[in-house]
């Protein structure tokens, strides 16, 4: 059932109360209205500012003097003696903590049971007060489907074809424009086609595609990332590549239908500059589907209830967009402040990582999750717990004939024949040093040679790894506790090979 029929079915059945999850004010009176005429109710919308007024065509003021929660719970239950009725009352989370509010609240719903009357609460997030609770029916609005968005399009086309005299014909785009507007209300869908009709004349859906990231990125905490990176450009990681791979079948109808659930995603643990990040976007490309990078240190807003509304609406955005990836890059970050949480920002940084941990388990949209983490100490156990990703990655420090791959990699990426390197030497050399690092050394021994005037050789190169102190060196002993703890918690991303350079051993997965 769509969230329309469900909201339909809860008001015939006379749920007293029920709350809408939404930022979407419009959409959301437009359904109602669209509802309360079906049933023949009287349709009324209140708001702090307003008080309640009855929707007529226009909106018509029924007791002005009714503005505070109390008279106007007060007036609604004069109202609902008379006739049948539906009450919305928008921005409503900010208002109902207090205990007396609580309570009028439990009053009003025990006379709406009896009544063919209807209250509901709309917020941009779910902060129902735990005494209410047993009160309220919560319907968490998604975002709009495209049958919702084609409505949009089709209306706006002929009107502005109309208006203007323009003749703006979608021909084969619709698809392309509709899947461009997922992820946006339907305000801002409007709002990006009518940019685009202006600038262009026309509905144009690269226009429409950039338009569309830059309101994502408005939010603040969500970014677009256009992924280059494939799974060549990894050196190593063979279990961790070959695992990404097998994932990418589960996608398929072919997979949904053999009774296989998509997969949910991953955890990468491991050292600073081991590929990590790398992957997750590489796993974009592998997906094809997009990438969204939600950055958890900008979750946390300075006012009330913002935290918790950046978040419900980012997941929100995920899930309109999917198939996609959702990249949580360094996930620890995000609890940097968590054990001490109740007392400093009560509360808010444990309510955002919950919320972020149900919907990890109860999403039912294909949004796969890729994680990073640098530092698995800082990880609160519930991360770590059975069915929140589908496994845990280790990403240990690169093994002799990984580091080989990776100056191959990065020779190529300058334009260099790695046959024309000792690079078997190179790796011998850079035991502990990390992909980054190798990365570096390559950059630095090219900078070097050009200012000698000279073409890049093995010198060079030998040179810029004996200057180099591996972070690994001056951080042995944390490595070493990441990888006892990675021993209980994860798998390898490699296949070992031993630093003698024996037969590489793959490991079962
Ligand atoms: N296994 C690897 N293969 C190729 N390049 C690597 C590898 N690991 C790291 N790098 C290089 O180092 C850069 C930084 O690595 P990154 O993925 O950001 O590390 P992490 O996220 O694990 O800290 C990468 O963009 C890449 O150029
Ligand atoms: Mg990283």
């Amino acid at each position: 059932m769509n969230w329309e029929e469900e909201l339909k079915t809860l008001i015939r059945a006379r749920y007293p109360i029920i709350w809408l999850t939404s930022s979407e004010e419009q959409r959301v009176i437009q359904k109602l209205s669209e509802i309360t005429t079906d049933l023949e109710k009287t349709f009324y919308v209140w708001s702090a500012t307003k008080g309640i007024q009855k929707l007529t065509a226009d909106l018509e003021d029924v007791d002005p003097g009714a503005v505070s929660i109390d008279s106007s719970l007060m007036a609604f239950t004069e109202l609902i003696n008379q006739e049948k009725a539906v009450m919305l009352m928008k921005d409503i989370h900010p208002f109902i903590q207090e205990p007396l509010t609580i309570r009028m609240f439990k009053d009003i719903y025990f006379e709406l049971k009896n009544s063919y009357s209807t209250l509901i609460l709309l917020a941009p997030i779910t902060d129902i007060p735990i005494d209410l609770q047993k009160y309220v029916t919560v319907i968490d609005i998604p975002l709009p489907e495209k049958e919702e968005l084609r409505k949009i399009l089709e209306v706006m086309v002929k009107d502005v074809n109309e208006a203007l005299n323009l003749n703006i014909e979608l021909n084969g785009n619709t698809d392309t424009i509709l899947n461009a507007g997922l992820g946006l209300t339907l305000d801002e869908f409007e709002n990006v086609l009518a940019k685009s009709i202006v600038a262009k004349r026309n509905l144009d859906p690269s226009t429409i595609i950039t338009e569309k990231e830059q309101i994502i990125k408005k939010t603040g905490i969500l970014e677009y990332y256009h992924s280059m990176e494939s799974m060549e450009d990894i050196g190593g990681l063979e279990n961790l590549k070959s695992w990404l791979m097998r994932r990418k079948k589960a996608f398929s109808r072919e997979a949904r239908e053999f009774g296989l659930r998509p997969p949910k995603g991953i955890l990468m643990v491991g050292a600073p500059g081991t590929g990590k990040s790398l992957t997750a976007k590489a796993t974009a490309k592998l997906f094809g589907m997009p990438l969204l990078k939600l950055d958890m240190s900008k979750v946390f807003g300075s006012l009330v209830g913002e935290s918790e509304k950046n978040m419900a609406e980012a997941l929100k955005i995920a899930e309109s967009i999917a198939p996609c990836i959702l990249f949580v890059d360094e996930i620890e970050k995000a609890f940097a402040g968590i054990s001490s949480s109740g007392e400093t920002d009560s509360g808010v940084t444990a309510r955002v990582i919950g919320q972020l941990l149900t919907w990890m388990q109860e999403r039912q949209k294909p949004v796969f999750v890729v994680a990073t983490c640098n530092d698995p100490f800082k990880l609160p156990p519930e991360m770590t717990r059975a069915g929140r990703f589908d496994d845990i990655f280790h990403v240990d420090l690169p093994s002799r004939s990984e580091r080989e791959e990776i100056f191959r990699i990065h020779l190529n990426k300058i334009g260099r024949d790695p046959g024309n390197f000792d690079i078997s030497e190179f790796a011998r050399l850079t035991e502990g040093y990390s992909g980054a690092e190798i990365e570096q050394i390559i950059t630095e021994a090219l900078y070097r040679a050009f200012d000698e005037g000279l073409e890049l050789d093995n010198q060079h190169i030998i040179e810029e790894i004996q200057g180099y102190m591996p972070l690994s060196k001056k951080r042995k002993d944390e490595i070493e506790r990441i990888r006892k703890w990675a021993e209980i918690y994860c798998k390898p991303a490699s296949i070992r090979d031993s630093e003698s350079g024996s037969k590489a051993r793959r490991i079962e997965l």
